[in-house]
C-alpha cells in the first residue's frame, strides 16, 4: 500500500533514533521512497551513513552542503513528500513545532510541508508527562498533526513508564491508515488528551408507561454508553451520563450520572446539559420512539377483549441537539438497524445534523443490545468511514473516542 509513496522521515536527537533505521527498512520494503532529514543532535545517536545506506538517498541536515554549497530546499522537500513522519520526535522538537520555531532544516520543512504530518514522540517518562510536552502535543493535534502515542516500558534512563517511541511496525501501520484516510488511533488513553473538555452521554433504554405496572421499553443494557463514558473520563473529560433504567452504569467514580425514566425526561436532561456548554455529545441511548397517548393512572384490567394502544411519537433528542449545535464541538449518534443499515445510518447522520454516526447492526452476532462485545462502522460527516473490528465494548469505545478526538482536533 506504500508502493511509490514519498515518505520524508525526520529524525531528532533521541536514543530511539536507532529505531529509525529499522523503520526506514520497513518503509523501503513496503515500496516507499524514503528521504531522511536529521537534526544535528540526531547525528550523535545514529550515523548519516547508516540512514543514507538504508534509505538509498543522501541525508539532509544543513540548509546547504558546506562542501559544494548546494542548497537543500525545505520547500521542495515539503512538496515532494506524501507524508512527513518525525520519528523519534524529541520534547525539544515537539515544543519548537508547536511554537513555530524554525532553526533547523527539519523544522523549516515542517512549517512548509503541505502533506500530512505524523510525529512519534520519544523521551523520558517525566518529560513526556510534563504539562509543557502535553500542551505541545495538544497544540499539534489541534493543528492536524497525527501523534503516534509513546508506548510504556523500560526507558533508556532505566526507569519504567510511558515515553518509548512506538514500535516501527505499528508506525508503518499508522502511516498506511493515515494515507488511507483513517484517523490515527491513540494507543494509550492514559494521557489526558480530553482534559478541559465537557461531555454528555445518553445511555440505556427509556420506559414509557402504559399504566402503573406496564411500560414500553427495549433491551438496551447501558454497556456501550458506559464504556464510552469511562473512556472519555479516562482521557480527562468531564463526563455527565443521562441514563435511563439500565443494567450497567459507568465504573469511573468521576462520571456524573443523572437518572431518568422516560424519553421526555431524557430529552429535558440532555438538552439542559448541552445548553450548559458541551464539547462532546454522544447519543447512545435507545430512546423509545413512541409513548402511549394516554397512560392509565390505574392498572388496566384484562377483560378478554382486544386492546388497541394509541402511541404518540417522542421527541427526538439527537435531532434537537443537532438543531442547537455550536461550532467546535462533536455530536456523535448511534444507529441500530435491522435492514438497509448503511443507508439508514447515513440518512440519520444528515437528518439529525450530527458529526458522526456509529452503526451497529442487529444482524451481526455479538453486536448491539445486551452483549459485552460490538462490531461497528463509524460514518463521518465528511464522507469518510471506519470499520471498527469485532471486540469488547471497551475496545470499541476506545475506537469511537479516537474518532471523536480526531474530529475535535480538526475543529470538525
Ligand atoms: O446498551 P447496550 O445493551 O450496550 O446496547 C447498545 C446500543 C445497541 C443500545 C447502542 O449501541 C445503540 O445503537 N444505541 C442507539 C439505539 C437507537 O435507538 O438507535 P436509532 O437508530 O433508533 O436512533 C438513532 C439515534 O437517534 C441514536 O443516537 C439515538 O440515541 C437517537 N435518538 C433516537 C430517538 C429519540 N427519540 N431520540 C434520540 O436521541
Amino acid at each position: 500500500m506504500l508502493k511509490g509513496k514519498h515518505v520524508l522521515l525526520g529524525i531528532t536527537g533521541s536514543i530511539a533514533a536507532y529505531k529509525a533505521a529499522y523503520l526506514t527498512r520497513l518503509l523501503v520494503k513496503e515500496g516507499a521512497e524514503v528521504k531522511v532529514v536529521m537534526t544535528a543532535a540526531a547525528k550523535q545517536f545514529i550515523t548519516p551513513l547508516t540512514m543514507a545506506t538504508l534509505s538509498h538517498n543522501p541525508i539532509l541536515v544543513e540548509f546547504f552542503d558546506p562542501e559544494n554549497g548546494q542548497w537543500n530546499s525545505h520547500v521542495s522537500l515539503g512538496l515532494w513528500a506524501d507524508i512527513y513522519l518525525i520519528a523519534p520526535a524529541s520534547a525539544d522538537t515537539l515544543s519548537k513545532m508547536a511554537c513555530g520555531i524554525a532553526d533547523n532544516l527539519l523544522l523549516t520543512t515542517y512549517l512548509s510541508a503541505r502533506c500530512p504530518v505524523m510525529a512519534a514522540p520519544a523521551m523520558d517518562l517525566d518529560m513526556y508527562a510534563h504539562p509543557a510536552t502535553q500542551e505541545s502535543l495538544r497544540i499539534l493535534r489541534k493543528r492536524g498533526v497525527s501523534i503516534v502515542e509513546a508506548a510504556s516500558g523500560e526507558l533508556a534512563s532505566g526507569l519504567e513508564g510511558k515515553g518509548r517511541m512506538e514500535e516501527p511496525e505499528i508506525i508503518v501501520e499508522r502511516i498506511k491508515e493515515l494515507l488511507d484516510g483513517v484517523p490515527v488511533r491513540q494507543e494509550s488513553p492514559s494521557v489526558r488528551t480530553l482534559a478541559g473538555r465537557r461531555a454528555v452521554v445518553t445511555s440505556g433504554p427509556t420506559r414509557e408507561a402504559i399504566d402503573p405496572v406496564r411500560f414500553i421499553s427495549n433491551h438496551s443494557s447501558g454497556k456501550m454508553a458506559s464504556a464510552i463514558a469511562d473512556e472519555l473520563a479516562l482521557r480527562g473529560a468531564d463526563v455527565t451520563v443521562v441514563s435511563g433504567p439500565a443494567a450497567v452504569y459507568p465504573s469511573s467514580p468521576e462520571v456524573e450520572v443523572q437518572n431518568v425514566i422516560t424519553a421526555e425526561e431524557m430529552y429535558r436532561a440532555t438538552v439542559r446539559e448541552y445548553d450548559r456548554g458541551c464539547d462532546i455529545t454522544v447519543l447512545c441511548a435507545a430512546v423509545a420512539d413512541f409513548t402511549p397517548a394516554s397512560p392509565s393512572s390505574t392498572k388496566i384490567k384484562k377483560d378478554g377483549s382486544r386492546m388497541i394502544l394509541e402511541l404518540l411519537p417522542t421527541k427526538d433528542i439527537a435531532a434537537a441537539i443537532g438543531e442547537r449545535r455550536r461550532s467546535g464541538g462533536v455530536i456523535a449518534g448511534f444507529a441500530l438497524e435491522t435492514d438497509n443499515a448503511r443507508s439508514n445510518a447515513l440518512s440519520k447522520l444528515s437528518r439529525k445534523n450530527m458529526d458522526m454516526i456509529v452503526l451497529n447492526s442487529m444482524g451481526d452476532p455479538g453486536a448491539g443490545f445486551g452483549v459485552d462485545t460490538n462490531k461497528v462502522t463509524v460514518f463521518r460527516r465528511d464522507g469518510t468511514s471506519q470499520d471498527v473490528p469485532f471486540g469488547s465494548k471497551k475496545e470499541v469505545a476506545a475506537a469511537i473516542v479516537d474518532n471523536i478526538e480526531n474530529l475535535l482536533e480538526r475543529g470538525c
